[in-house]
This record gives structure tokens, C-alpha cells and sequence, in this order.
């Protein structure tokens, strides 16, 4: 005062005494929000909030002789504390009081002024007053400082036992102070009780309930609208809370949707933290609702054991999972939790979904924001210790969430909503189909199915030979100048250095066509294997000589490959062309095709991962080189299973070029009014618009990769919860991040998950609906090398098995032993 006398002058002395009896009026008075500097409240005195929400004065708590400052809802009948200020420091008769001291403290004293407790803060002011508010902050503040948030110090920030509208439980990022409300001790004491709710931020923040340090209770991560868990919540009218995250601080808050309601969040004395509203028409506190629920579901069933409060016993072993000590656990001892069936191998693990879960406790957790599903999926299969995964938002983006140590406190319960991926040994990942293991027999399993193939055919020969003599007729006539007719024009004849075999020789080497050598029927003719003088094998495919159809697709053929080599393609050898008799000679693949091992339950197990993958790398290395490095540039459009041979290690080999095209290095797509390939492999633009282009190839590769992964064709896949094809089916999977339940059971032992999950990805960018889309097989080759990230595949064209009009099939140039991958050529209308 003395200071501010100084400044003014004799007039001004005056009016500062009236402006200071003024407000010294209402303090005396009990009607005044404020605490000057000069005038202490002493107890029986009380300060109420301008509305008169508050009210703060000296109190006894319950049957205590011990007198505190508290703040208490002046409206409500049953006085009911929300803040004391000092909890620990009672004043033990009533002469107390609570001063505003210069420095901007507010103090505590008793009768021997004696400072039982006091305010901090960190700055001075020259005029500090206390305000009780109408939300129930007592504030400090300069008397001519009106900003709301400029305080010195504030009640706020020192939460009791009860949270009010405006106060904030969580963390300050800066300080690392938490802000949590504290139990009292008991109904006399309101000095901290055993009890904490707050906000923990491991992984993502989530409330707790500790009794000391040691966890009560948890709720779900914040997911943006709520904490799952305690969401059971009825449509809420009464308040709205947020998680608020900035750069100095984390923390929960809510506020009230009408201001005359009356609510409160408190702790309770044994452990149950409550949401009180009051209720005009009883005149009394109701809860709205409290944690944890009395189901005692919480933290009870170990690691990977699952409580489901309605079951009996309540706790069991997540799927796949055993308890650890059986005798404990059957003795309803389950603390010790459970462990999986089968290790982990890091290497070759999947994931399993649970539904309608409480996720985990987030305190072994990593979280990071914006990852998808699938991504999510991709760091978790990268890190041995990363035990689940999920996305934790529901709101605000993505969430991913990693759990890096035991998976303790889920719960499963109807109202849960979260959905959590569990690591499992690849044998436990319940992929459909066989789990039979790859057994060392395999080799006695192939001399079998050999030994019998042999001793049927021979007995087949036998009965043919003895039924009737099929030596072919009239394949030694002399040969009519058909080469003439093959080759249009002479330019392309010089260019073909393509050797011709004689007839006879041909003949000889495949027995005279007969129907021991033959390989398989095309849709052109027969293919038959042959054994040159030499003795190397070859398989000679033969234009069946009352087919015209085939003589245009023999022709290109013959143009295409002669000019091709590269070891991803089957090599023409020559060709032969006597008479009526038009035949190409091959090398010879003693594993016949893809879809004679992929498609067949018993010879699937043949293949382990490592070979399909080198396959897969294979036709893409092999289409890379026609579309991108061949003398022709070439697009092949019949790509399928049964057009991927396999040599003697099965190393991949494209076939059957009778519908390829060629096209000039600047031409990027091309029209057709024929269009010629095979339903399940074509692309939309060209079965439905009839135009092409390598992507269209490279749809068709998108689709082999899916088969050779699945095991299943595209074509004809049925699946019972929907009308989807393969494509489909995967597109759905993978959308859920599942795509692990598409791989063929029989690769359990071989697979590398992280290899067959990229192979899926890249297969699902190769079946996008838009062609430019579609990787170029370039990058399809880099990618299957590299580890990088792949881009998001979108929505693969053809989605529902019957798209395409079943309509005028014709041509299959070369399927053995295959009925439904049958080439078509669709007559466009147009
Ligand atoms: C005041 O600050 C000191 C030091 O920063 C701290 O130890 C003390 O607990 C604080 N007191 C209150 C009531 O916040
Ligand atoms: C708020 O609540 C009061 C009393 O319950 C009621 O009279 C008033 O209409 C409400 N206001 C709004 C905006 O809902
Ligand atoms: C705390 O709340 C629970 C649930 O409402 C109640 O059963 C219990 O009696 C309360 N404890 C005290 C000390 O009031
Ligand atoms: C559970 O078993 C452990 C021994 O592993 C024992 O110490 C503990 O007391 C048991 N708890 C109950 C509730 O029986
Ligand atoms: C997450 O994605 C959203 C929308 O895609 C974007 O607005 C936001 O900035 C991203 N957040 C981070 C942390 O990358
Ligand atoms: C895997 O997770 C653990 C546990 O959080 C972490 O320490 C480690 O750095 C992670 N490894 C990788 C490769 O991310």
C-alpha cells in the first residue's frame, strides 16, 4: 500500500480509501470471491464464487476435530469437498487462517502464526490477490491482471480427490510433473489415501488406477474418441472430455455440455474411481459410472491369458496358448499366465486376430501414428520381440501400436470394440487345409507316384497296342512347300535362323506320335516328348492338321521365339513343316508346368517356398525381358500357370507365345478386336475394352504370383462369406491386414513370411484396376530383390468371379492336363 501511496497524490489518497472500504465491504461480509493481501480469512469465515457455484472456508471433515480449507459446492445441501488445500497440515482449533502474503504465496497459519502450508510460485507480483472462481479454481493473480490464464498459482494444478470440469490429469511434457487425483485417507482424513487416477503414457495414453505403485486397473489406449474400455457408456449428455497433446503437455479433461448440471470424477477410498452427477430430483449424488467395474476381470489372468467375466472359470489361455503351470492354473491360480504351444521361429511367424478384446497393457508398447494396417503388420514381423499388434484409433488417422513384451490384462467382453493381432508359430496360425508336415519321405512319396504313373501307362500301352494299332497315317508324304506359306514374306524368312527337322526324324524320335510320348493336348494339337539321334529331349508340340485355327498363332509362334532367348523362356529348337504337318520343337521340361504342381492337393507339397519364389522371380525376370530388353519388345497375353514350364530344377520357364504381339519401342498400347487369353488372368481393359499393353501381362503375372502363393485358382475360387475370386478374397484379407491366412498351408515349413506377405503386396499392385498403376516389370524384378517399402496397393480389377460373359470359348493353344484354364478368344462386337 505503501508504495502505491507514494504514486498518487492528496486527491488520489482519498478516493484509494473509498475504492479500499468498497471492497473491503463484501469480504467482511462473507458475499466476496476475493482475498486481499491485508485481510486474512480467518476460520468461520467463507469466500463464495461470483455465481455462487463455490464456496471455500475452514471445515471439518467428518467426525474430525481438525480444521482445513476447503472448497465445497455451496448449492448443494450435503457439503461435499472438492479441493483441500492443506491435506497433511491440519490447524488443530480454529484459530486458523489463510493470507495472501506479498510475495504471492498464499499461506496456511495458526493462532502462533506458525506457516502450516503454502502456495508456490515461481514469480512475484505487486498486488496479488486469491479468487475463488466459479469452476472452482482458487486462483493467485495480480488484482489489475483480469487474463484468465495468467495466474501465479492455481488450485488447479493440485488436484484432491476429485477432478472437476477445467482440471487436467496427464503430464506436463517440460516439467514432468503428473497431475492425478489422489484418494483421501479416509472419510476424517483427506491427507492422500492409498489411491491414484491419472494418466500413464507408456505406448499411448491411458488411465490408471494404482494403489501405491502398483496397478489397479488400466483402461484401453485413448483412441481418439474414448478409452475403450469404460466406453460402455450410454450416449453421454451430461459432459464431453478430450485427450489434449501439444508440445509442453499431455492430459485428460472434460467439460460440461450444460453449465447449471453438477459433475465430478472422484477416487474413492478402496480404489474405485467414480463419476458422481447430482441428481435435483433426490436431492443426492448418483453414480454415473465407476471403475473398474466389480467384475474383477482386471489383471488377473497372466500373460496371454484372457478374462471373460460371464465364462467359468473366468480366465483362460488366449487360442493356442497353454497355461504354464497346469496345477495352478486348474487351481485358479492363474497369475503365472500362459505360454504359446509352439515357439516362435521370428522368422516364418504369422498373426492371429482377436476380436472384441481389451488390448493389452500398452506398458511394453511403441506406437506410431499413421501407419496402416498392413504396415503396421510389416514392423511387427520385423522385430523378434514385437508380440502383437493393432491399430489403437478410431479417430484422428491411424495408430499402430507394437507390443514388445508379454501380452497381460486382455479381456474379452461384447462391448470391447478393439481387434488385436497375436503372434503365432506359422503351424499355429490355423491356415486352412492340410497341416501335415513336409516329411522326409517326400523323395519315397515321388518314387511312388512315379513307379505308379509308369506301371498304369505301360498297362494303358499295352491295352491300346492290343486294341488298335495307331500308327499314324500318311506323315511320310513329301512335303509340300509350306515354308513358303509360313514365311509371307522373304525379309522374315531370312531373319528366321530357325532350324527345320525333317519329318522322319521327328517321327522316330517320338515313336511315331505315339500316345506313350505325348505330353499333354493344346489347344492347337497334341504335344508329344521326343528323344533326338543325339538324345536330347525334346517336346514337340504338332498343329493338329484339322485345326485351321491354329495356323495364325503357329505362325506368330514361330516369329516371336525364334527371336528370343533368355533363360526364363522356353527355347523353340526348330520347326518342322511337311505337307500338312506343322510342328515346333522345344526343349524339354521334365517338370511339365506350374499348374500341374500348384493345383494338385498331393504334388503342391512339393514345392516349398524357396522354389516358388525363385519361380515367381523367374517369369518375372523373363517377362521383363519382353516387354523391356528383347529384340522384339513383346507382349505375351496368355500368361498362366500352365504356360510356366519347370526344367529339371525347376526353374521357371514362359511358354507359348501363339497369342503374343509384338510392339515398336514408342508404342505403349494397343486395340484389339480379338480378344484372345484366358478368363481369371485377363485384365479388365482388355477382356471388357479389348485393349492391351504389357500391363495387361502384368495383371496376368499379379494373378500367377497370388495362385502360386494360395494354391488356388482365381478362377473358380469360391469362398463361403462372399462372391469374390482370389483377387478379391486377397484384396480383403490384406485390407485387414490378414493376408497370412492366404498362404498355402503346405508352406509352413518353408515360408518366409516376410517374403510371401511382400510377394501378396506386390501381386495385389499388379492386379490394380488401372493399368498405369501396375508396376512395370522392371520395377516388379527390383522390388522382388529389394526390401524397401512398397507403395499402397489400390482395388484390384475383376473383384467378383463372374464378370466376364461366359462366351465362345476356343483356342487353348497349350494346357496339359487342364480344363478350366482354357485360352478363349472373345470376338469383340464392336
Ligand atoms: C513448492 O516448490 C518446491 C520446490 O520447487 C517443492 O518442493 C514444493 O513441493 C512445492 N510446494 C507446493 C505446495 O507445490
Ligand atoms: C441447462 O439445464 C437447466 C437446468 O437443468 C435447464 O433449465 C436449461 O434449459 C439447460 N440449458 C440447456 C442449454 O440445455
Ligand atoms: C468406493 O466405491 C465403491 C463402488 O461404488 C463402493 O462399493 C465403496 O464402498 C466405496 N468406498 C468407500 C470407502 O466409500
Ligand atoms: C499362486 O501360486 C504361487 C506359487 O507359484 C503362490 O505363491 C501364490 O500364493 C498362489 N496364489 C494363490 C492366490 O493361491
Ligand atoms: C497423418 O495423416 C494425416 C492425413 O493423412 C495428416 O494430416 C497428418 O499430418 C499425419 N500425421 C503425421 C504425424 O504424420
Ligand atoms: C524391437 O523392439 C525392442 C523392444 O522395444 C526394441 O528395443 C528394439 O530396438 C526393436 N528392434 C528393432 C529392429 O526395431
Amino acid at each position: 500500500m505503501s508504495s502505491m501511496a507514494a504514486l498518487i497524490d492528496r486527491k488520489g489518497f482519498f478516493l484509494s480509501i473509498i475504492l479500499y472500504l468498497l471492497l473491503s465491504i463484501p469480504i467482511v461480509s462473507g458475499w466476496s470471491d476475493t482475498i486481499v493481501s491485508t485481510i486474512p480469512l480467518k476460520d468461520g469465515e467463507t469466500i463464495v464464487s461470483s455465481s455462487g457455484f463455490f464456496e471455500m472456508g475452514f471445515f471439518s471433515p467428518g467426525n474430525s476435530k481438525n480444521r482445513y480449507i476447503g472448497i465445497w459446492y455451496k448449492n448443494i445441501p450435503t457439503r461435499t469437498v472438492a479441493w483441500v488445500a492443506n491435506r497433511e497440515a491440519p490447524v488443530t482449533d480454529k484459530s486458523g487462517m489463510l493470507k495472501v502474503m506479498n510475495s504471492g504465496v498464499i499461506t496456511i497459519v495458526n493462532g502462533k502464526n506458525t506457516i502450516l502450508w503454502s502456495s508456490n510460485t515461481s514469480r512475484t507480483t505487486q498486488n496479488p490477490i486469491a479468487q475463488l472462481l466459479d469452476s472452482g479454481n482458487l486462483v493467485v493473480r495480480d488484482k489489475s491482471d483480469e487474463r484468465p490464464d495468467n495466474f501465479l498459482w492455481q488450485s488447479f494444478d493440485y488436484p484432491g480427490d476429485t477432478l472437476l470440469p477445467g482440471m487436467k490429469i496427464g503430464k506436463d511434457l517440460l516439467t514432468g510433473k503428473e497431475n492425478y487425483i489422489t484418494s483421501w485417507k479416509s472419510d476424517d482424513d483427506p491427507s492422500p489415501g492409498d489411491f491414484t487416477f491419472g494418466c500413464d503414457l507408456h505406448g499411448y495414453p491411458h488411465q490408471i488406477i494404482k494403489k501405491g505403485q502398483i496397478v489397479q486397473y488400466r483402461s484401453e489406449p485413448w483412441n481418439g474418441i474414448d478409452f475403450g474400455g469404460i466406453s460402455v457408456l450410454p450416449q453421454n449428455a451430461i459432459y464431453t472430455f478430450d485427450m489434449v497433446f501439444n508440445e509442453k503437455e499431455v492430459f485428460y479433461s472434460y467439460k460440461l455440455i450444460n453449465s447449471s448440471m453438477i459433475s465430478r470424477l472422484t477416487m474413492n477410498q478402496s480404489g474405485v474411481a467414480q463419476r458422481w452427477v447430482w441428481a435435483d430430483q433426490v436431492n443426492d449424488w448418483i453414480v454415473y459410472f465407476s471403475v473398474p467395474t466389480p467384475d474383477g476381470c482386471d489383471l488377473v489372468c497372466g500373460a496371454y491369458g484372457s478374462c471373460n467375466a460371464i465364462s467359468f472359470p473366468k480366465c483362460g489361455c488366449l487360442d493356442k496358448f497353454v497355461p504354464k503351470y497346469q496345477n495352478e492354473w486348474n487351481g485358479a491360480n492363474w497369475s503365472k499366465g500362459c505360454v504359446r504351444s509352439k515357439p516362435l521361429d521370428c522368422k516364418t511367424d504369422g498373426f492371429v486376430k482377436h476380436a472384441n478384446v481389451k488390448l493389452p497393457d500398452p506398458r511394453y508398447s511403441l506406437f506410431y501414428r499413421n501407419l496402416t494396417l498392413v504396415q503396421c503388420q510389416k514392423l511387427c514381423l520385423k522385430n523378434c520381440s514385437c508380440m502383437a499388434y493393432a491399430n489403437i484409433l478410431k479417430k484422428g488417422g491411424n495408430g499402430c501400436m507394437l507390443w514388445t513384451g508379454d501380452l497381460v490384462d486382455i479381456q474379452e467382453a461384447p462391448s470391447f470394440t478393439s481387434e488385436i493381432y497375436v503372434r503365432l508359430a506359422f503351424s499355429d496360425l490355423g491356415v486352412s487345409g492340410s497341416r501335415k508336415k513336409k516329411s522326409k519321405m517326400i523323395p519315397l512319396i515321388i518314387a511312388l507316384v512315379v513307379g505308379m504313373t509308369i506301371s498304369l501307362g505301360l498297362m494303358f500301352v499295352l491295352w491300346r497296342k492290343w486294341k488298335t494299332d495307331s500308327v499314324p497315317k500318311g506323315e511320310d508324304e513329301q512335303a509340300g512347300n509350306d515354308t513358303d506359306q509360313l514365311y509371307a514374306n522373304e525379309s522374315q524368312k531370312e531373319d528366321l535362323e530357325l532350324p527345320l527337322f525333317n519329318l522322319s526324324e521327328i517321327a522316330k524320335a517320338t515313336h511315331n506320335f505315339s500316345f506313350n510320348n505325348k505330353l499333354g493336348e493344346g489347344g492347337y494339337g497334341p504335344v508329344y516328348k521326343g528323344v533326338l539321334q543325339d538324345g536330347k529331349e525334346v517336346a514337340v508340340k504338332r498343329l493338329s492338321k484339322t485345326s485351321n485355327q491354329g495356323l495364325d498363332e503357329f505362325k506368330n509362334e514361330v516369329i516371336c521365339i525364334s527371336k528370343l532367348q533368355h533363360r526364363n523362356l522356353v527355347r523353340l529348337l526348330g520347326c518342322c513343316i511337311q505337307g500338312n504337318e506343322k510342328m515346333l520343337i522345344y526343349e524339354y521340361m521334365p517338370n511339365k508346368s506350374l499348374d500341374y504342381f500348384i493345383f494338385d492337393e498331393s504334388r503342391r507339397k512339393l514345392l516349398d517356398w524357396p522354389e516358388r519364389f525363385n519361380i515367381i522371380n523367374g517369369v518375372a525376370r523373363g517377362l521383363q525381358y519382353l516387354h523391356e530388353d528383347s529384340r522384339l519388345r513383346i507382349i505375351h497375353r496368355d500368361l498362366k500357370a500352365s504356360n510356366i514350364l519347370l526344367d529339371f530344377d525347376m526353374n521357371s520357364k514362359i511358354s507359348d507365345f501363339g497369342m503374343a504381339r509384338s510392339f515398336a519401342g514408342n508404342e505403349t498400347q494397343a486395340n484389339t478386336m480379338k480378344v484372345v487369353g484366358t478368363y481369371g488372368y485377363m485384365s479388365p481393359e482388355y477382356a471388357v475394352d479389348g485393349l492391351f499393353s504389357v500391363k495387361s501381362d502384368v495383371f496376368s503375372f499379379g494373378v500367377l504370383v497370388l495362385e502360386i502363393v494360395t494354391g488356388k485358382k482365381n478362377r473358380g475360387f469360391i469362398h463361403h462369406d462372399h462372391h469374390h475370386n482370389l483377387l478379391g478374397h486377397a484384396w480383403i484379407l490384406y485390407q485387414e491386414g490378414r493376408s497370412m491366412e492366404l498362404i498355402d498351408a503346405n508352406l509352413s515349413d518353408s515360408c518366409h513370411l516376410y517374403e510371401v506377405l511382400r510377394s501378396i503386396e506386390l501381386a495385389l499392385l499388379c492386379v490394380q484396376r488401372n493399368p498405369e498403376d501396375r508396376p512395370s516389370m522392371s520395377s516388379v524384378v527390383v522390388m522382388l530383390s529389394s526390401e524397401g517399402e512398397l507403395p499402397q496397393p489400390k482395388q484390384p480389377g475383376f473383384f467378383y468371379t463372374e464378370h466376364v460373359p461366359k462366351d465362345d470359348v476356343s483356342s487353348s493353344i497349350h494346357a496339359p492336363n487342364s480344363t478350366t484354364a482354357m485360352t478363349i478368344t472373345l470376338v469383340d462386337g464392336r
